[in-house]
């Protein structure tokens, strides 16, 4: 089965996605580590992340995988590990130009789609419901207001998880700058010609703002049979 969850940086997607990865035993696909790959690569050789021409010809030749280790996804682009790097401020800036790009999207889309062909499958990104997975089995479009997307964000980078600690703080500097980017990421990103985020009109819309992961994850889950019966499993 196909889980696609769609939504604006920061609102809660990738620790919910990952969540019911883990409890249904599905594979996770981070579809913005793709483009975020493709965007450290670009940076690494000097390559001007709007230069669509060479842009494509990276995304075309870079062989993005995925990994694990005890503290979580790892990432590499053409065997280099890049886990830490697509995270960088730089990446952060410079990502958007990088998948507004149709060929990008392209070449990204047809290595989503050979993942899913491998059979069950949780994907998030922007695109998920509308262009990637048009036919997935539950579509979500989770949202949160900003100040706690960008909270969130904040968080994370000083190495701690919102999810986990519903007191956590942050760099009140560092969450206005990262406010900032996430409005401005959200406007291209839902302003773009190709695959603007946007909702599937069949996605069921969840607002994160005040839930915990667990309630986001169970919300999703009862939207499917097969996802409920596997929440409810003991495990050992
Ligand atoms: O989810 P994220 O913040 O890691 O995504 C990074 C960027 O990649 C984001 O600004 C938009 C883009 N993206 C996209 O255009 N389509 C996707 N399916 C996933 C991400």
């Amino acid at each position: 089965m196909i889980v696609a969850i769609d939504g604006p940086a920061g609102s809660g997607k990738s620790t919910v996605a990952h969540a019911i990865a883990e409890k249904c035993r599905l594979t996770y696909l981070d579809t913005g580590a793709m483009y975020r790959s493709v965007t450290a690569e670009c940076l690494r050789r000097g390559i001007d992340p709007t230069d669509s021409g060479a842009v494509t010809q990276v995304a075309r030749t870079t062989s993005i995988t995925f990994g694990t280790s005890p503290q979580g996804q790892t990432v590499t682009a053409n065997g280099r590990d890049v886990t830490a790097e697509i995270r960088t401020p730089e990446v952060d800036r410079n990502v958007s130009a990088v998948s507004a790009i149709p060929e990008v999207r392209e070449a990204m889309v047809e290595l989503q789609r050979a993942y899913g062909e491998t059979g069950n499958v949780v994907a998030e990104g922007r695109d998920i419901g509308t262009v990637v997975f048009p036919k997935a089995d539950v579509k979500v479009f989770l949202t949160a207001d900003p100040a706690a997307r960008a909270l969130r964000r904040a968080v994370q980078r000083e190495g701690g998880d919102a999810a986990k600690d519903a007191n956590a703080t942050a760099d009140p500097t560092e969450v206005k700058r990262i406010l900032d980017d996430l409005n401005r990421r959200d406007q291209l990103d839902s302003t773009r010609k190709t695959a603007p985020l946007k909702p599937a009109s069949d996605a069921h819309h969840i607002d994160s703002s005040t839930l915990s992961v667990d309630e986001v994850v169970k919300a999703i889950c009862s939207l499917d049979p097969r996802l409920e019966a596997a929440l409810m499993e003991p495990r050992s």
